[in-house]
């Protein structure tokens, strides 16, 4: 589907799962690229959703991160060992 056109300069955990990615690279682009597709689950039905616009439009990149929920993949700057995890149905309140 995707494929890294450059090097990779850190690693980031995905559900504990290590994945390269590049520092400063959108999120979404990371786990695009490790074959990641699936960011979260709809509150209803639990459907799996992934990125669509990937410039902050359509919210179907959420996901946490360093257990915050309701961050925008697309949006979020990879640093280097980020943790970030899918966003399972509605957020809880913050
Ligand atoms: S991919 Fe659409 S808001 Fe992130």
């Amino acid at each position: 589907m995707f494929r890294r056109s450059g090097p990779t300069d850190c690693t980031i955990a995905w559900e504990g799962r290590e994945i390269p990615a590049r520092a400063g690279e959108p999120l979404a682009a990371a786990l695009l690229a490790a074959g990641i597709a699936a960011f979260r689950e709809t509150p209803v039905s639990g459907a799996p959703r992934g990125p669509l616009c990937l410039m902050g439009a359509c919210f179907d990149c959420l996901v946490e991160v360093e257990g915050v929920p309701n961050r925008q993949a697309c949006l979020v700057p990879v640093t280097p060992g980020m943790r970030a995890a899918p966003q399972r149905g509605a957020r809880g309140a913050l």
